[in-house]
């Protein structure tokens, strides 16, 4: 059942060239040019009426929603707030019925993000679910929604529903952005092509397992470690500090590069291992500049660097390449190198890493 994999975490992070697959099938039509979602089409006047998008969700889907956020800002133009669904619900927050809500929820069941889209439903706002389990509470619950197609994830690290959220909301905001018109139509087709070839590119990406797996045997009795990204690359920080600190229970944070000096900079010193997304889409430049100031401070850095990149490689204690590709996409392979990071470590460390401690993989309650 775990297809000759020792783990289904591992099974699920080499599942998800086809889940992304899946995940597109029947929506991206490359030779016709056009995106097809059922569930965007037959509420496209809500969509376009929004004043804004609310995001809901809860832990590695609310990374997802950061991710979102980024590029229906950038490429649709429309303005978006992300939430957890845990404070949103509390705290009489203002919606109205020209907001859309997007929840986001892998198992549809998270006691939290549920209670987030009724609240809002009973403001009037029109709720689009992305779910992974057909028929679950969410997708129930939704005005309409779109699935992610991931297939069953078993492992309570969440891993291939990640990036499957990540190509439903981009297929989103793509769709979006055509209609719009806020997107031209060569680099709507150049959005298309690049989205194609991401299954592709992750499967490059998990090529690199051997190397990862001696990175993490160097790194596997550290106390803390910090994860750094900028923009599109932020929200996968921090998605990599929590698949870190979930199943190898080493203290992890997730900063925007930019952050480290008001604070956490502190805390670095020889002894603490800092992951840094330093593809060279986004920012790069402004990221080697980062890393030179941890280097000054004698921190250890493992870059995640595009293919053939030289300059943070003479920076860095160690570097693992991911492919090129658009830099709104990034996230897609950035996350990759996280997930396998992790699962390493833990490994390594003998942590039960289907089950870690404390958790659950639906949290039905709040
Ligand atoms: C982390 C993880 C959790 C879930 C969160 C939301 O690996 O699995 O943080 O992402 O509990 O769950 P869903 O997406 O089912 O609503």
């Amino acid at each position: 059942e775990k297809g000759g994999y020792d783990h289904f975490m591992l099974k699920e992070i080499h599942e998800q060239p086809k889940a992304i697959t899946d995940t597109y099938r029947g929506r991206l039509l490359r030779s016709e040019a056009i995106i097809k979602m059922a569930g965007v089409e037959d509420n496209m006047k809500k969509f376009l009426n929004a004043n804004r998008f609310i995001i809901v969700a809860c832990g590695t889907s609310w990374h997802a929603g950061l991710v979102a956020e980024y590029i229906f800002e950038d490429i649709a133009r429309i303005p978006v707030e992300v939430e957890y669904a845990s404070e949103f619900r509390y705290r009489n927050p203002v919606i109205t019925e020209n907001d859309v809500v997007i929840a986001i929820s892998q198992s549809g069941e998270t006691a939290d993000t549920l209670a987030a889209i009724k609240l809002a439903k009973s403001k009037g706002a029109f709720v689009f679910g992305v779910c992974n389990v057909v028929g679950s509470s969410i997708a129930r619950e939704t005005d309409a929604g779109a699935y992610t197609h991931a297939g069953p994830e078993i492992g309570v690290a969440s891993t291939k529903a990640f990036t499957t959220q990540i190509t439903v909301l981009t297929l989103m905001a793509l769709r979006l952005a055509r209609a719009k018109g806020t997107i031209s139509s060569s680099d709507f087709r150049h959005h298309l092509l690049e989205l194609e070839m991401i299954p592709k590119k992750v499967e490059k990406a998990l090529e690199e397992d051997e190397h990862i797996k001696k990175i993490a045997d160097i790194y596997k009795n550290s106390r803390n470690c910090l994860y750094l990204g900028r923009g599109y690359n932020f929200p996968v920080a921090l998605e990599g500090a929590l698949k870190l600190k979930e199943i190898s229970y080493i203290h992890a944070e997730g900063y925007p590069a930019a952050e480290m000096k008001h604070g956490p900079i502190a805390l670095i010193d020889e002894n603490m291992p800092i992951v840094v997304i330093a593809t060279k889409k986004g920012h790069y430049e402004k990221v080697v500049s980062n890393i030179q100031e941890i280097k000054s401070r004698k921190g250890k850095i493992i870059g995640i660097v595009t293919e053939g990149d030289e300059q943070v490689r003479a920076l860095a204690d160690h570097v693992i390449e991911v492919p090129e590709t658009i830099e709104s996409l990034t996230p897609l392979i950035t996350t990759i190198p996280l997930q396998l990071l992790s699962y390493h470590i833990a490994v390594l460390l003998g942590k039960n890493v289907d089950q870690p401690r404390n958790l659950a993989k639906s949290v039905t309650v709040e």
